[in-house]
């Protein structure tokens, strides 16, 4: 196993009813700037319901928060919080909420000329941040338990990622009830989301961390169990909510990652992708896993062969077969959840490749992956084999 640090200061408020909590999670004193998304908080009620248990503190709502958030929209909310000298944030959304909301934090403080430079340096010049904590409404990203965030420069184009000490929520609250209004492309975006982020601790070399590894493939099958069902259940089932809900935060806390290596190529590539063509976060990470996967499938052997057993129980073949047969497993995971796995099923030819593999260059995402191998070269190649 490899030396790690694991401390995860975020506290978890879960279950039915727990958004009520935030009358004592939430300072007392706290001047309160609540941020959401679109319309989805307020006609869901949640923001109704969050305002009521804000009780007599002073508050005041920002929202007009996008998917994949920007860098544009968030620089509006940091003037409003100076101008208005709020101490508390609270998010109340999915993962571009809250990743809003950890680099607004953030910027509130910045005392360099432009707050994009956070995102230039990765996050590693925050030195404060203004407290928040999150109602997550969508399970997915793991956001409300870690200290990364992913924001969108409209203007130039980048989807680039940061993270620091100072930007874990104080607090999150998990209601799986709050899942009840997703539509079912969401839910699957969050399935595949938790899947993958699973996969790019997983799926490396092994490093001798059997915790790590068994953590991981119960993420894994619990996610491939009640995937299709979360799609086809005539109502919400309480229980399969809360399974993915707690299975996406535990997929990104920093917990299965601890003590071994982490791919984090199939995200970056995917990041280009969302950043070029404005597809869902998850459809990315499906659209570039399966040929990652295949791509490296020598550096990724051993892991690949363990994935197929323990998760697919795939027992039988000579291992290239096994490795084969793993990989088309989970494609086929993917394309029973709804999600295409190619980039044509979204429109796109080979034309686009040139610009993915200039922008992955252009963001020094040039040696990607847990061994630093996959170069703008090797990119290609996994885009090729996507078509
Ligand atoms: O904007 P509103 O109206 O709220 O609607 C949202 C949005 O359109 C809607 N929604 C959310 N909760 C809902 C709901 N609709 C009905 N009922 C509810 N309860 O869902 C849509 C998508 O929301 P979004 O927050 O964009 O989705 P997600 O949680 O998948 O977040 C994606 C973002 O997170 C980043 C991605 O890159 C992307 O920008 N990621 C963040 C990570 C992290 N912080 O650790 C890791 C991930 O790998 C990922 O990169
Ligand atoms: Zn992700």
């Amino acid at each position: 196993m490899l030396n790690f640090d694991f401390h995860n200061p975020t506290h978890i408020v879960f279950g039915k009813g727990r958004v009520a909590d935030l009358a004592t999670l939430v300072p007392a004193a706290a001047k309160v700037l609540i941020l959401v998304g679109g319309a989805s908080a307020e006609k869901t009620g949640t923001l109704a319901e969050v305002r009521a248990a804000l009780g007599e503190r002073q508050h005041a709502t920002f929202s007009g928060i996008e998917p994949n958030p920007s860098y544009e929209t968030s620089m509006k909310a940091v003037a409003q919080i100076r101008a208005g000298g709020f101490d508390f944030l609270l998010a109340v959304g999915g993962g571009s909420v809250i990743d809003a909301v950890k680099f607004i934090a953030a910027a509130v403080h910045f005392e360099g000329e432009d707050a994009w430079a956070i995102l230039e340096k990765r996050g590693r010049n925050i030195t404060q941040a203004v407290p928040f904590g999150a109602v997550l409404t969508l399970p997915a990203t793991g956001s409300e338990m870690n200290n990364g965030g992913v924001i969108t420069h409209r203007g130039k184009g980048a989807k680039l990622a940061f993270s620091s000490v100072h930007t874990y929520p104080v607090f999150s609250v998990l209601d799986p009830t709050k899942t009840y209004t997703l539509p079912p492309q969401q839910l699957a975006n969050g399935v595949v989301d938790a899947f993958v982020h699973t996969v790019e601790q997983y799926l490396t070399y092994p490093v001798n961390a059997p915790v790590q590894d068994r953590f991981a493939e119960g993420i894994l099958q619990t996610l491939i169990e009640i995937g299709p069902r979360l799609l086809t259940a005539p109502e919400p089932v309480y229980d399969d909510r809360a399974n993915l809900m707690w299975a996406a935060t535990m997929a990104l806390n920093g917990l299965i990652g601890a003590g071994v290596p982490q791919d984090w190529a199939t995200h970056m590539i995917g990041h280009e992708l969302t950043a070029l063509h404005n597809i869902d976060h998850a459809r990315t990470l499906a659209i570039v896993l399966p040929a990652l996967l295949n791509e490296r499938r020598v550096p990724k052997r051993a892991k690949l062969l363990q994935f197929g057993e323990r998760v697919w129980g795939i027992t039988t073949g000579t291992d290239d077969e096994r490795i084969t047969a793993a990989i088309e497993r989970t494609r086929a995971f993917f394309e029973s959840m709804g999600i295409a796995t190619r980039l044509s099923g979204y429109g796109l030819g080979a034309d686009t490749i040139d610009t993915v593999v200039a922008q992955l260059e252009a963001h020094g995402m040039v040696q990607l992956g847990e061994q630093r191998e996959v170069t703008p070269a090797v990119s290609r190649r996994i885009l090729e084999a996507a078509l």
